[in-house]
This record gives structure tokens, sequence and C-alpha cells, in this order.
């Protein structure tokens, strides 16, 4: 077992445009009673990979859901690229195109092919004729094909979704949120059901897309030892709070976990606009 190693939370002191999100005393509740998240404070790189590992019930889906605006906090701040996640948000709904979403359904069709699910990434940028008939111009039906092979789908495009292996299925819905030309990839326990070699082959299809396109990839995992191979934080939640924020450094695995942000990072949260 690798030693755990307190450091201090230099991190925190210095910041700038690179956060891509920022939660500050972040607090949720499904039914008015209880809270599922408790004060929740983290701030995510842009281009990094971070991951979220915590029980089943601790808080983790309710975590993305945040941060794509399809759940609101009862109390605290959330900046997504500058932006508080909310749909009577216009600034936020525009961007919220180039947040790649896999919940840990997938949300595949299954009744329709590969190809025609991977084309779905492309519906927001559509007119509202064309993604509604699903009209699909020449230069995204070539974009979809070339994701296609990418994630390693050549050949079964016109394979439909239910016919599909758990790693095929995955696939597809990575590349259907490719399609989106995402900076921010959402991806909830994508991973967890499959063998430990289809799970790291989706995971270096992920990483391979984050250093082309400087993505940001949230992911949910199951497997901590998996996280921790992948990610250059991992979030540690715990009935609804983050009781632990690590990541590998050398040789050891070191505690970032600070508690509050800085006064300056607080402050850049209540500005809409990334500090010059
Ligand atoms: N739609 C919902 N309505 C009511 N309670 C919910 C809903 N979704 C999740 N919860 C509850 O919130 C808690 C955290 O859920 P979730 O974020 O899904 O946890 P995890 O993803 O870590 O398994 C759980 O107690 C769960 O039962
Ligand atoms: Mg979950």
């Amino acid at each position: 077992m690798k030693l755990i190693q307190m450091t201090k939370p230099s991190s925190f002191s210095e910041i700038s445009t690179k956060k891509i999100i920022q939660m500050n005393d972040v607090w949720t509740s499904y039914d008015s009673k209880d809270y599922t998240l408790k004060g929740i404070n983290l701030s995510i790189d842009r281009g990094t990979n971070y991951a979220i590992v915590g029980k089943s019930g601790s808080g983790k889906s309710t975590l993305l859901k945040l941060m794509n605006g399809m759940m609101i906090p009862s109390k605290g701040i959330i900046k997504v690229d500058y932006q508080t996640p909310n749909m009577k948000n216009k600034k936020f709904k525009v961007m919220m195109h180039k947040i790649g979403y896999i919940p840990q359904s997938l949300g595949l069709i299954k009744n329709i092919t590969v190809l025609e699910n991977i084309l779905v990434g492309a519906l927001p940028r559509l007119g509202t004729v064309q993604s509604l008939f699903k009209i699909f111009p020449e230069d995204e039906i070539q974009e979809a094909k070339k994701i296609l092979k990418l994630v390693g789908l050549s050949g079964k495009e016109d394979r439909k979704a239910y016919m599909l292996s758990g790693g095929e299925k995955r696939r597809v819905a990575i590349a259907r949120a490719f399609m989106q030309k995402p900076t921010i990839l959402l991806a909830d326990e994508i991973v967890s059901e499959l063998d430990h070699v289809t799970a790291r082959e989706i995971m270096n299809l992920i990483a391979d897309a984050q250093k082309r396109m400087n993505l940001t990839a949230i992911m949910v995992h199951h497997d901590m030892q998996l996280a921790l191979e992948y990610a250059n934080r991992v979030a540690v939640i715990k009935d609804g709070e983050k009781i632990l924020e690590i990541g590998v450094e050398g040789d050891k695995i070191v505690d970032f976990q600070t508690g509050n942000l800085s006064t300056q990072e607080i402050m850049e949260l209540y500005s809409d606009e990334p500090k010059k």
C-alpha cells in the first residue's frame, strides 16, 4: 500500500483561468428534508482528469448532475467555465452543448445503428427541422465516421446498438459525446462493469482525446486503483461529503484536501468572467 502524505494546500492559493469547475460550500437535497451533498468544495483544472469515487448512494451521480445543470443546489455556488449551471442562464445553455454527459445507463437508442447513435451528438448544433427529422449534413456524417474509427468501431457502423457488447456500447457513448466537440466530459461509472483490460482500453481512449482536445474529464469510478491510475485528482465522497482529495505524485499518494477555498478564489466564484 502506498503512503498517504499530507501536503500544504499550496495549489489552492494560485488561481487563474485554468479552473474550469468550481464549487464552494454546495449543498443539495432531493426532498427538502435531508441533504444529499453537504458542503462540497472543489476546484478542477482545465484539461485534467478528475475522478469521483465513493460507495453507492454517497452522492457521486448527484455531483455530476450539478455540473451540467440537471440539478440546482439548495445552497452554495457552482461555476462551470465561469457560468452558473442553470437552464435559465442563457450563457450556460449555449455552453451546455459542449458538455458531453454519459449517464450510468449510457443513454443509447437501442433500435438505431451505431452511426446514428453517434450522430445524436451533433443534434444540438443543427437547426430545429434538421434535428426533428434527423437530417444530417454530409460533413456531420463524415465527422461521425471519423470518430467511429477513432473509438475502434470500424466496420460496426450499421449494427444496431442493442447488438453490441458492453465495451462496444461504452465506445458508442463516448463517440456520441466526442461528436459534441466537448470541452468537458462527464462520465458516470462507464467502465465499472467491464473487465480489467477493456476498462483500460476505454480509459486510454479518453486519455488520448484529452491530450488532443484539451478536454477536461470528470469521471465517476467504482475502482479506486483505476481512478488513481488515470486521474490527476481523485475526490472521495462519503455520505455526501468530500472526505479526501488525493492524487499520485511520484510513488506517493498525496492528499490535497484543504476544506475551504482561498478568499481570492471565493471572490472569483462571484464573477461571471475569467480574471485577466
Ligand atoms: N431522483 C432522486 N430522488 C430522490 N432521491 C435521490 C434521487 N437520486 C438520488 N437520490 C438519493 O441521493 C443519494 C445519492 O444518490 P447518488 O448521487 O445517485 O449516489 P451515487 O451515485 O454515489 O450512488 C442516495 O441516497 C439516493 O437515494
Ligand atoms: Mg451513481
